[in-house]
């Protein structure tokens, strides 16, 4: 058997072997890799990729890790926040245009409390009962966590970031911890969200042993959605001299996503099409299956800013979402109006 197909028949992989297919040069593997991944895609999810609306609704952040842009020590990013008026506005011409997933995604804004969020969750759910509601609004309460559950909420995206503790530490300051990030993550899975996780890749300072220890924490938590792209740096965060992560490397790590974890649902992420302009296409022929187009009103998008360059911060949804549209079709896909729940 190849290399390949003993991942994709044991889902497991050892550390040597991903050492081999981070590193290889090999063009004939790699392109075996991918092939076997979007075949694994394919078997499962057809040609049929899930879009989910993406709302950015606040980019006010308590929290201060060193490699986003709206962190709370960048005293030079514009603030906003979209009020509950607005953000309808954005389900609802997203709802028109086919989404059926509404992607709530602020910093940790204090001011969007239990009442506030539950209101709004309860509200688009109310509105289009059609569609699933995902928050990703970061750390909070296992008590908080049930009360948005309890609202409607369906799914809840909260990245671990690196899941080595040390390499954690050099990411975040004191105040985070990879053991609290880990029991949010288990207490929403336990709540009965569809959780999806993530990292970085090329994220400073990391190692293929810490993209090892990734997976394996992924195997622990075996998350519904697995979402990765390539770190990029923003100019005013402590990380501003630090190298991009290579989207070759990202594009290497979603294939192989795909083999350990079948059904997950993995997105093709901005910052794949940021790194590289054909990196959301890539992605897909990867085995990605989600693409998520931004929903926020033009005026707030290049305000929310995590890295420098983001793309699609100047187009309006429906301009985006028919762009995306085109663009997929061109490799042999198609965007469908689905919640795109897991088939697990
Ligand atoms: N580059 C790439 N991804 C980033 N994120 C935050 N900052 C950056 C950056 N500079 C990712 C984190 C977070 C998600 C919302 O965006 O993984 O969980
Ligand atoms: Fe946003 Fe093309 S996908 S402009």
């Amino acid at each position: 058997m190849t290399l390949i197909a003993e991942i994709r028949q044991s889902r497991t992989i050892s550390l040597p072997q991903l050492q081999t297919l981070l590193e290889t040069s090999n063009t004939t593997l790699l392109e075996e890799l991918r092939l076997t991944a979007r075949q694994q895609a394919d078997e499962i999810y057809g040609h049929a990729i899930y879009v989910r609306g993406l709302i950015e609704f606040s980019n006010i952040c308590r929290n201060n890790c060193y490699y986003c842009g709206i962190r709370a020590g960048n005293s030079k990013a514009v603030r906003y926040r979209l009020d509950k008026e607005q953000i309808m506005q954005c389900t609802h011409t997203g709802h028109r245009l086919g989404f059926r997933t509404f992607v709530l995604q602020g910093g940790e804004d204090p001011h969007y409390t239990d009442e506030v969020l539950c209101n709004i969750v309860s509200s688009i759910k109310h509105a289009y009962p059609d569609s699933a509601v995902t928050l990703s609004v970061g750390e909070r309460s296992r008590e908080s966590y049930q009360r948005l559950r309890e609202a409607g909420t369906d799914r809840y995206l909260l990245r671990h970031e690196t899941a080595t503790e040390s390499h954690y530490r050099m990411l975040h300051p004191d105040s985070m911890s990879l053991s609290h990030r880990k029991e949010c993550l288990f207490a929403l899975r336990e709540l009965g969200y569809q959780v999806g996780s993530g990292f970085m890749v090329g994220s400073p300072f990391q190692t293929i042993e810490h993209l090892y220890a990734d997976l394996l924490f992924l195997q622990e938590l075996q998350p519904a959605m697995i979402g990765i792209g390539p770190f990029l740096h923003h100019h005013d965060t402590p990380f501003a001299d630090q190298p991009d992560g290579s989207s070759e490397r990202c594009l290497r790590l979603i294939a192989l996503l795909r083999l350990l974890f079948p059904t997950a649902l993995i997105p093709a992420t901005t910052a794949l099409g940021t790194a590289d302009p054909m990196g959301r296409e890539k992605g897909i022929l990867h085995g990605a299956n989600v693409l998520m187009p931004n929903l926020s009103p033009s005026a707030v998008r290049k305000q929310y800013s995590l890295y420098d360059n983001k793309i699609c911060t100047g187009d309006e949804a429906a301009e985006c979402h028919a762009c995306l549209s085109r663009r997929i079709n061109r490799i042999g896909y198609r965007l469908v109006i689905d919640r795109g729940d897991n088939k697990a």
